[in-house]
């Protein structure tokens, strides 16, 4: 008996202390500032916008790469491209966690990085790059354009055993408790950013229970507009590993119609689909379904917001290639913490 105790405390002692220690608490960054960039690099936001015009004229699906590119940055250790490290046998990065294994668009951010090393060498960060490639995809998928701050510093740490994010399994009280509040958003503002959902994509299995066999009860869930579960059930037949947009009806637009097919029992995630369903968090997606502009300028706000996260600990650079950190003065070493 005294042993079980003891071996749970020591269990509990050790996932705090572990999780206390791996996980650098998140900050507002108060030095970032809008045309940081203004005199060191003037042409620096000029540069992204072309790059990212350019793979968005040939591939809408950029927008929804580099929203989930963003959001796994900044998320874990803050916005500091952490995400953009390669990985190497003595360092498992960010890159090599399983929730990492759908992030895509890194090319993207070699491809604007080369340029402007060329232009101005040493100068613009890779987590200045991804978000302002961020903010310049959603309003080429006709989302709202806004100003973004930036004189972010790249990290000098990626871990992959830092990579703890917020799962579409999980309920909303769990994601916001266990995620979105610590790092300091309000429900609604949760739900914003969950708004990125609009140009997003889910593998069939995610939800494959919904439109077939839902909690084992042999049909498909009750919550769901049966139209919709036959049309995904068609989609989800295909052979391979099929893909279903979560919002159906303006796929790779930035928009409100996310919102509003979650009011019509549209939404293709059941956490997506409680979001309209939730006391909690109804009003929001209600709010957003009828209202464009609230929802615009509340996307804006909440990006630049989710932008600002810091880790309140460890040091920066500017790096030279976006993949590797930039070899080390024999002076700063990185204890990892
Ligand atoms: C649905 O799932 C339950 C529990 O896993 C299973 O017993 C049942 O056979 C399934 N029904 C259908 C129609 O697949
Ligand atoms: C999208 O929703 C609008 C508004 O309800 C509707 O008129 C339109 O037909 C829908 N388009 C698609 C492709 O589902």
């Amino acid at each position: 008996m005294m042993a079980k105790i003891s071996l749970v405390l020591v269990l509990i002692f050790f996932l705090f202390f572990h999780v206390a220690l791996l996980v650098p608490r998140l900050v507002s960054a108060a030095d970032l500032k809008v045309g940081f960039y203004k005199t060191t690099c003037p042409l620096a936001e000029t540069i992204v916008r072309h790059v990212v015009e350019k793979r968005h004229s040939t591939d809408k699906s950029i927008t929804a790469a580099l929203l989930h590119l963003q959001f796994h940055d900044c998320f874990v250790r803050g916005c500091d491209a952490s995400i953009l490290i390669d990985s190497t046998a003595q360092n498992p990065s960010e890159k090599a966690a399983p929730p990492s294994a759908t992030v895509r668009g890194y090319d993207l951010i070699d491809d604007i990085k080369y340029a402007l090393e060329y232009v101005c060498p040493a100068q613009v960060s890779c987590a200045d790059i991804l978000a302002l490639a961020t903010r310049d995809s959603v309003a080429l998928a006709g989302g709202p354009t806004y100003d973004l701050p930036t004189g972010r510093l790249d990290g000098l740490v990626s871990r992959a055993d830092q990579v703890i994010l917020p799962a579409p399994t999980m309920s909303i009280s769990q994601a916001f408790t266990g995620h979105f509040h610590p790092l300091g958003f309000t429900l609604p503002e949760m739900v914003t950013l969950l708004g990125a959902h609009t140009v997003g994509v889910a593998h069939c299995f995610i939800f494959q229970d919904r439109i077939s066999n839902f909690s084992g009860s042999g049909r498909p869930d009750p919550a769901m507009d049966p139209a919709l579960a036959a049309s995904l059930r068609k989609t989800c037949s295909a052979s391979g590993s099929p893909t279903a947009f979560l919002d159906q009806n303006t796929s790779f637009a930035v928009d409100r119609s996310y919102f509003r097919e979650l009011t019509r029992r549209k939404g293709v995630l059941r956490f997506d689909q409680d979001l309209a369903n939730d006391p909690s968090t109804s009003s929001v997606v209600y709010g957003f379904a009828r209202d464009e502009a609230s929802y615009r300028k509340s996307f804006a706000a909440a990006m630049v917001k989710m932008g600002n996260l810091k880790s309140g600990s460890g040091g920066g650079e500017v790096r030279k290639n976006c993949r590797v950190f930039n070899k080390p003065k024999s002076s700063d070493v990185d204890d990892g913490v």
